[in-house]
């Protein structure tokens, strides 16, 4: 076989069969195929596109590109659960402890955050000795006895997809049904996932930016998730905005403690439950009812795990057996606070009306919450507190949302980069739902 032969085969419209993928990621994973026949290849990809069963190969190809976690010593159906990435995204920290105190293994793999997204594993390195790096008998041990570990990707889990990656950024080839959904699909199904729940975000702040291409990621996904044998359900979720009131490191981390003693933001708690319910449904453990009747069952335990602190306990438990201080959880004032909290004022007023969520990112970032390079430090307790939401109204001078941050040279330019992503109109206005569609 030969690269040549298969980049023809692709520039010309033919489907390539299971053995050449293989052969390209494979051959790319370990140096023989080099990076200008691989850009080529991607470029391909990207004017041709791919074939469902395309698609499905080269997902399996890069999971199996590299070790693969061996959570087999864990009981019961593990469910994972993936967003695409968005601004004020606490799901995680919020689902991972209410499907725990159900007694769902929860086995997480979690990412840093880049550019305007932020990073489940930075929110929780916040919490003061808490450790994400733990060996994987902790990680199984941990699971096992109390439900839910979470840990950092390992630098072997889908190698392929991360040599892949790299060369997509700079080939102008990232946005690609079939290079995206293999992407996400690969890493989930090498970390040892028996089910996942996708959370696909739409909108300003989403890597999808229209309902449309939001809709086709997921159906792809979940086709994916199908074929490879892995039961997979998508929820279309509202990234028009932050999600929740926070953003930032420990900022997210307090939120979640609100939301789990069953306060907060109400579109963040909704979209909260019916992940964890479609997670919960996934795990195999209610009965034998009509669908609908499940549902609602899945939505109440949810739901009851909340009312009764229960999951606010275990995110306590949690935090502790990952070697963070459980006082932070049920007193959050702990955190420390940023040396400057700044109010932005309104520019005009009138009502909300649109939001450039990415920009909101951006300008959390530059407050020291993001980083712009991997191998950048965070600053945990910069962030944003917004006081305003689309559909809110706001007078000429009221405060909009408050800045956290400890460095003083960036707060003008924070403010105005704050301001310019709002639109505010004199025109009624709805927010859209922040449940789209479940695509299952
Ligand atoms: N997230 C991924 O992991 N891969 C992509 O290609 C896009 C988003």
């Amino acid at each position: 076989m030969r690269m040549y032969d298969i980049l023809i085969k692709k520039r010309n419209g033919g489907a390539l069969s299971d053995a050449e993928i293989r052969f390209l990621v494979k051959g790319f994973t370990e140096g023989r195929i080099p990076d200008y026949q691989m850009a080529s290849f991607l470029m391909a990809v990207w004017f041709r596109g791919m074939t469902k069963e395309e698609t499905v190969s080269l997902t399996l190809a890069m999971a199996e590109s590299g070790g693969k976690l061996d959570l087999s010593g864990i009981k019961g159906i593990k469910v994972d659960k993936h967003s695409t990435g968005g601004v004020g995204d606490k799901t995680t920290l919020i689902i991972g402890p209410i499907l725990a105190s159900l007694q769902v293994p929860v086995a997480k793999m979690s990412g840093r955050g880049l550019g305007h997204t932020g990073g489940t594993i930075d929110k929780l390195e916040s919490i003061p000795g808490f450790c994400t790096s733990i060996a994987t008998d902790v990680f199984i041990r941990n699971v096992n006895q109390i439900h839910f570990a979470l840990a950092g990707q390992t630098a072997d889990l889908a190698p392929a997809d991360k040599k892949i990656y790299a060369l997509r950024d700079v080939t102008g080839t990232v946005d690609s049904d079939a290079l995206i959904a293999s992407s996400i699909m690969s890493k989930k199904i090498a970390s040892g996932a028996d089910a996942i729940v996708l959370d696909v975000k739409c909108g300003t702040g989403g890597f999808m930016k229209t309902p449309a291409e939001a809709e086709r990621l997921a159906e792809l996904m979940v086709e994916i998730g199908r074929l490879a044998g892995r039961k997979t359900v998508a929820v279309i979720s509202d990234m028009n905005e932050p999600l929740g009131r926070m953003v930032g490191n420990s900022l997210e981390v307090v939120e979640a403690v609100e939301i789990l003693s069953g306060a907060g933001d109400g579109r963040l708690r909704e979209l909260c439950i019916q992940l964890a319910a479609e997670m919960l449904l996934l795990s195999g453990r209610l009965g034998g009812e009509e669908e609908k009747d499940q549902r609602k069952q899945a939505v109440d335990m949810v739901t009851d795990a909340i009312v009764s602190r229960r999951a606010l306990h275990k995110f306590a438990e949690f935090v502790e057996a990952q070697g963070g201080d459980p006082d932070y959880i049920r007193n959050p004032d702990r955190f420390e606070k940023a040396s400057y909290v700044v109010p932005v004022p309104a520019v005009k007023s009138g009502r909300l009306t649109a939001c450039d969520a990415e920009e909101v990112g951006m300008t959390s970032l530059i407050l020291g919450a993001g980083r712009s390079r991997k191998d950048e430090a965070v600053d945990f307790s910069a962030g944003i507190e917004l006081r305003k939401k689309l559909g809110d109204t706001v007078q000429e001078g009221e405060t909009m949302a408050y800045l956290y941050t400890n460095r003083k040279d960036v707060i003008p330019e924070a403010i105005s980069r704050f301001q310019k992503a709002y639109t505010i109109e004199n025109r009624e206005f709805e927010p859209e739902k922040v449940i789209k569609k479940i695509i299952s």
